[in-house]
């Protein structure tokens, strides 16, 4: 089906330049991009955005990285977007995840992994709305 999913490109990987080349990916891939913002996370969006893992001993940790620069936010619509944008990324740990994947690629810990994404449709539908409003999205569903 037709999905939306919510992409993260992380302060390490918009530091090291390589918004395009992530973009690359995910159009080579067949996910189109319907909204996008570059934005430098307040403390309080990047708690809110990861409130699922308050309670995790990263979290402290996680959200001063995810505030120590600008990220660029988008939405990536297409056939199965979550589980393609998540084959893409590779798995959260790049130590561990498949060569030729966007983390194995760019990433260097499971702090400063380059990119989120939704896990599935139910998240991606609260991390959207999380940034966008619906009139945001440049959607081919709408
Ligand atoms: P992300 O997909 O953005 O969701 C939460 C982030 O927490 C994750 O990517 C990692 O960058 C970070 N993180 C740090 N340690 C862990 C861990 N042990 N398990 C899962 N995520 C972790």
């Amino acid at each position: 089906a037709t999905e939306r999913t919510l992409s993260i490109i992380k302060p390490d990987a918009v530091a090291k330049n390589v918004i395009g080349e992530i973009y690359s990916r995910f159009e080579k891939a067949g996910l189109r991009i319907v909204a996008a913002r570059m934005i430098h996370l307040s403390q309080e969006q990047a708690e809110g955005f990861y409130a699922e893992h308050k309670e995790r001993p990263f979290f402290g940790d996680l959200v001063s990285f995810m505030t120590s620069g600008p990220v660029m936010i988008q939405v990536l619509e297409g056939e199965d977007a979550v589980i393609k944008n998540r084959d893409l990324m590779g798995a959260t740990n790049p130590a561990q995840a498949d060569a030729g994947t966007i983390r194995a690629d760019f990433a260097q810990s499971i702090d400063e992994n380059a990119v989120h994404g939704s896990d599935s449709v139910e998240s991606a539908a609260r991390e959207v709305a999380f940034f966008f409003t619906e009139d945001q999205l440049c959607s081919r569903t709408r």
